[in-house]
């Protein structure tokens, strides 16, 4: 818990210092690659992903949940998608909101909670999350509600990693680029993620979160499919994706980012 929310008392829980991490995280969020776009060719290699796992918008309804800054709710409309972004940060919401105001397109971003949507049943064609499994609470609440909020045939994708384990390559090429660091042949990272100052809160969150020792694909797969979910596509070769991000990130980083569990999953309402 950061020191400020310290005093908060009993009722402030783990939800709540979740959100209030992410509020602090917003106001740097979309400087760092991996998270907003920084290319053509990586918006190309999402638009790729998102459409062999959930094909095109035709009008259809999307609900982004835990849309952060609306990267991928404006990728979604940009492939013609009605869509709706839910998010629990305000901090968050404000900047997909004005993402959208300079971009002129109506998406309609409201606050809440990606466990309980308030949406009404078999309202939405698909869902798509980026990076929020991992943080969840309770993902088997959330299965279990998205299940509810999508129409029968309706597609959910989520995208995500296990950001725990920590293999013998990216520990090695991690040591790297702190040698080269410290003898000054690479400059660090211009935005760490997470910033240098909120590691630790990072870190006590994710040893507490559902998955604190990872969200692996097969575990979550196999949540899915007991929520009533059928499993449609796997990738764990997110490829494409990495290979644009890299020229936005340091040599180090870049090369991390495919030595990490990351995957995109596409199951449907049966
Ligand atoms: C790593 S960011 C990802 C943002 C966005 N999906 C993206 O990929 O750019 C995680 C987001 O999840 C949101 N979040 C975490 N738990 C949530 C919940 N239970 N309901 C709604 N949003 C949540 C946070 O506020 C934050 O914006």
């Amino acid at each position: 818990m950061t020191d400020d929310l310290a005093g908060y008392g009993s009722n402030y829980d783990l939800r709540d210092e979740i959100k209030a991490y992410w509020s602090q995280r917003a106001e740097t969020f979309d400087q760092s690659p991996g998270h907003e776009i920084f290319s053509d060719d990586e918006r190309r290699a999402w638009q790729a992903l998102i459409l062999r796992h959930l094909g095109p918008g035709a009008g259809r309804r999307a609900l982004d949940l835990a849309s952060g800054t609306g990267v991928i709710s404006h990728l979604m409309d940009d492939l013609g998608y009605q869509v709706t972004g839910l998010d629990w940060s305000e901090a968050m919401l404000e900047r997909a909101r004005a993402k959208a105001k300079e971009r002129s397109r109506s998406i309609r971003f409201f606050l809440g909670d990606a466990e309980v949507t308030r949406e009404p049943e078999a309202s939405y064609d698909v869902i798509i999350t980026r990076h929020l499994v991992w943080t969840l609470v309770d993902p088997k609440a959330c299965f279990a509600e998205w299940l509810r909020v999508l129409k029968p045939g309706g597609r959910l994708l989520i995208v995500d990693g296990d950001f725990v384990t920590i293999g013998f390559g990216e520990r090695l090429v991690k040591k790297l680029a702190a040698a080269a660091e410290r003898f000054g042949l690479v400059k660090p990272e211009p935005v760490p993620h997470p910033p240098t100052a909120m590691a630790e809160t990072h870190q006590s969150i994710l040893s507490r979160v559902y998955f604190s020792a990872g969200a692996r694909q097969e575990a979550v797969v196999a949540m899915l499919q007991e929520a009533g979910f059928r499993t449609r596509l796997v990738d764990s070769n997110l490829r494409r994706i990495h290979r644009a991000q890299r020229r936005n990130f340091s040599f180090f980083k870049g090369l991390t980012r495919g030595l990490q569990h990351r995957y995109a999953i596409s199951v449907e309402k049966p």
